[in-house]
């Protein structure tokens, strides 16, 4: 059995770490094993202008330790009044890496997100003549779609679509969470690529729901059936290029996690990583690895893959159960904390 791998530097292309010390705190999480990451800073108001992602990205740099030589990735907050002059120049300057729609109502802090999709085509074609990518929320926010059903819903009503009125446009579905959204992916690579977090391949409902309600197994899309899990392990361990890693990674204090309507995100950065290679170890699928963890990303992108190398090693250690936060959010629960695990990134 192979104890020990390196694999060129994966980058995270998903994650949340907000701002002030919630950003202070988890950044470094994402910044010792990746080496870009997008962000997605969910915040109210959100991120979405180029003058907003310039302002964010200086706040998220400095929350970096010394000497680290991580890139914070830029995302555009679609709004349905987002002026395509201004996604442009951000990308053209290098501030926007992507452009991220969230259905209003969708998740954590999407009330500002899309509700007209007739008023984003414009942002959409002068993203598919620019060659900026979409990134896509795939969920159908709808009373009457049941909450198991909204990534599928989404995919016939919204992103087929999309897919045919803009060929062009590259797009990213984001957190994969089905097994019709497998298939769906592979019939519209290259076009499309998907990103898988590590809990949507770890976990199933009856984890969430079965003994006790789990709100640290809660989050957007919501954990689905075996079938599904199964469905995203194969998919993500197959190296197959349109599957990719995105921890979607979403720190939210323990208050916000346990309220009577408790926020939807899990905490995987400090052992982001090693979750993914765990999994790909357990499945016998090393060998693929570097492909989903570091080239398929970057090559739906269009980037070059990092140059450096992290090597993993198997050996137990303990999650941290919390990770410390300064002021009033004073901590965040990370996923599996107190467990222990069986990779660690050797520094
Ligand atoms: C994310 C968050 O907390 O920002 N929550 C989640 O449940 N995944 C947002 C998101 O990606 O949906
Ligand atoms: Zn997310």
């Amino acid at each position: 059995m192979t104890d020990r791998i390196t694999i060129r530097k994966p980058d995270d292309w998903h994650l949340h770490v907000r701002d002030g010390a919630m950003l202070a705190a988890t950044l470094p999480q994402t910044a010792r094993a990746f080496g870009r990451a997008i962000l997605m800073p969910n915040l109210a108001p959100p991120v979405a202008t180029t003058a907003d992602a310039i302002a964010y990205r200086a706040r998220a740099l400095a929350a970096l330790p010394k000497g680290s030589d991580f890139v914070p990735l830029m995302t555009c907050y679609l709004r349905d009044d987002t002026d395509p002059d201004d996604v442009e120049a951000g990308f053209r300057a290098g501030v926007f890496t992507a452009v991220k729609l969230y259905p209003a109502n969708a998740t954590t802090n999407s009330a500002a997100g899309v509700t007209d999709y007739a008023k984003i085509t414009g942002v959409l074609a002068r993203m598919e003549k620019i060659g900026m990518r979409l990134l896509v929320h795939g969920e159908e926010v709808d009373p009457t779609v049941d909450v198991f059903d909204r990534e599928a819903v989404f995919l016939d009503r919204r992103l087929a679509p999309m897919m045919r009125d803009f060929p062009g446009l590259k797009i990213v579905l984001e957190h994969l969470s089905s097994k019709i959204g497998v298939q769906f992916v592979r019939a519209n690579a290259p076009q499309l690529g998907s990103t898988i977090t590590p809990y949507h391949m770890e976990i199933n409902r009856t984890d969430m729901l079965g003994w006790g309600i789990k709100p640290y197994f809660y989050c957007m899309p919501i954990i689905k059936t075996e079938a599904d899990r199964v469905a995203l392990r194969e998919a993500a361990t197959s190296g197959d290029a349109c599957f990719f890693l995105g921890t979607d990674s979403a720190p939210h204090s323990v208050a916000k996690k346990l309220a009577l309507s408790g926020a939807a995100g899990l905490f995987t950065a400090p052992l982001a990583i090693e979750l993914y290679t765990k999994i790909f170890a357990d499945d016998g699928k090393l060998d693929k690895l570097e492909a989903f963890c570091s080239l398929n990303g970057p090559a739906h992108y269009g980037l070059a893959p990092n140059s450096a190398t992290i090597t993993l090693q198997r050996r137990p250690w303990t999650v941290p159960e919390h990770i410390p936060v300064d002021g009033p959010d004073e901590r965040v629960l990370v996923y599996r904390g107190g467990e222990t695990t069986d990779w660690q990134v050797l520094t």
